[in-house]
């Protein structure tokens, strides 16, 4: 391990896909700074821990992990801390954990290359600034990229302020990136061997910008406009927000086929009375409404959400409420969360905070329902034949694993295909979580 000098880097993302995106361009930018990737069970030199806030949990990882790093000879790498927690706890970290040289938040990493330096002459570096000039504008251009998916933050940050949440504090007000900055990543990307781009933002649908002819333009236009590239064959873009949802992008998923049938929208809680103290600005509703209409035009997509059970002030009437919506809504995939209070936020200081046994129970019986609709969707592709695009090696011999249109992972065992092949498949078994598939057999002509 060499501190004082560090070559070897890990970047090593917790929490949205937006992290994961950061963590890409903050590797990306070492190397071009003559640094290279830690191999897989190799010492790094540097190691980034790029932190989510969003839940308690996820935020006190980090002070664990940062543990975990000392050697055997009790000498820690360089150690960095990047995302949401160095936002929200900023000089906190360094005095918590007296190991930790750099913090950085999400919209400053592209200063990394100057704190390193200052790290190396033994001071502490850090940088929590919203600076005005975009890091975008600074980071270097895309790579060729190892796998053929890869995300395009489109979008940052959040005006919506939801009661329980912490992303307009870490993330900062909603800024939308501009058109040909985006049609030029998306199309490096594709210069780099991808052929499925996931467009990311926060409120990935409140996204808005002017085009190249000064015409201002939503999220479907600019799914339009990528639709256009040469070699890109899947979007798919994530979260939205019910109130970005327009019709226009609704009707985009009727028009575009590389545009995926896949909506990951999150309702949170099906009681409005619960959505209002939320913030949420939608209702169960208007919420059943938007996937209604999605369904007219798409009667294949698969839905996905996001759900806090345990909010303060939530009954057993509005938890039956939010197992109603599940029931009309019927997802194919969902996440779902105990509430965790946030500092800062409003709901931390509202009354009739509720019970851990009580979100407990709540939980396991919400995602009980979500699981027997998720392995129900699953089983409905037994016999269907279907494109996957080849992601990963699986864990047997010859075994690569892909996805469907829908999002689902299919395993296959095709010794003769490669990561990135495009292959048609007959899905011959359906699990919870995943399906087997074998290639389609061709009809002799
Ligand atoms: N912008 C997205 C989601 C951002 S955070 C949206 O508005 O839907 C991802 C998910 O974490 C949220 O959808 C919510 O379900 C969950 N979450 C956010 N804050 C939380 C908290 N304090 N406790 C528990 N879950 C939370
Ligand atoms: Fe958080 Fe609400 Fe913004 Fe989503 S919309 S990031 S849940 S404040
Ligand atoms: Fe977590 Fe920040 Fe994403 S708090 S969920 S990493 S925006």
């Amino acid at each position: 391990m060499n501190r004082s000098n560090p070559k070897k880097f890990r970047v090593k993302s917790f929490g949205c896909q937006m992290n994961v995106y950061d963590g890409e361009r903050m590797s990306e930018m070492l190397v071009d700074q003559g640094m290279s990737s830690a191999a897989d069970g190799e010492d790094a030199d540097l190691v980034v821990l790029n932190t989510c806030h969003i839940r308690e949990k996820a935020a006190e990882k980090v002070y664990s992990d940062i543990g975990r790093l000392r050697g055997k000879d009790g000498k820690s790498p360089m150690i960095a801390v990047a995302g949401c927690v160095a936002q929200a706890e900023g000089k906190e970290i360094s005095r918590r954990a007296p190991s930790v040289d750099i913090v950085v938040g999400p919209q400053a990493y592209h200063r990394l290359p100057e704190l390193i330096e200052r790290a190396k002459t033994g001071k502490k570096a850090i940088d929590t600034d919203m600076p005005a000039a975009s890091k975008f504008d600074i980071l270097p251009t895309r790579k060729k990229q190892a796998r053929p998916t890869a995300f395009l933050t489109v979008q940052e940050g959040c005006d919506k302020f939801c009661t329980y949440c912490v992303v307009p504090y870490t993330r900062g007000a909603e800024i939308s990136r501009p058109w040909a900055d985006l049609v030029n990543e998306a199309q490096a990307l594709v210069d780099g061997g991808v052929k499925e781009i996931t467009l990311l933002g926060q409120n990935v649908n409140a996204w808005t910008s002017e085009d190249d002819k000064g015409k201002l333009q939503g999220l479907d236009g600019l799914i339009r406009a990528l639709d256009g590239i040469d070699g890109l064959e899947r979007i798919r873009y994530t979260t939205s927000h019910p109130n970005d949802m327009t019709e226009a992008l609704i009707a985009a998923h009727g028009e575009i086929p590389a545009l995926m049938p896949y909506l990951h929208l999150p309702v949170q809680s099906g009681s409005d009375r619960i959505l209002k103290a939320m913030n949420r600005s939608h209702t169960t509703q208007s919420y059943l409404d938007i996937l209604a209409r999605m369904r007219e035009v798409r009667p294949d997509i698969a839905i996905s959400g996001d759900f806090i059970v345990g909010f303060p002030g939530e009954t057993d009437a509005d938890f039956e409420d939010t197992l109603a919506v599940v029931r009309e809504a019927n997802y194919a995939q969902a996440y779902s969360f105990k509430y965790s209070p946030r500092p800062g936020t409003p709901a931390t200081v509202m009354d009739d905070q509720i019970a851990p046994e009580v979100m407990d129970e709540r939980l396991q019986r919400l995602q009980a329902l979500l699981n027997e609709q998720q392995y129900d969707f699953n089983k409905l592709a037994l016999g269907r034949r279907t494109d996957i695009l080849l992601e990963r090696n699986g864990k047997l011999d010859g075994q690569l694993v892909g996805k469907t249109p829908w999002l689902q992972s299919v395993h296959i065992i095709a010794p003769e295909l490669a990561i990135g092949d495009m292959v048609d498949v007959t899905i011959e078994s359906a699990g919870p979580n995943s399906l087997q598939g074998k290639m389609t057999r061709r009809e002799a002509a």
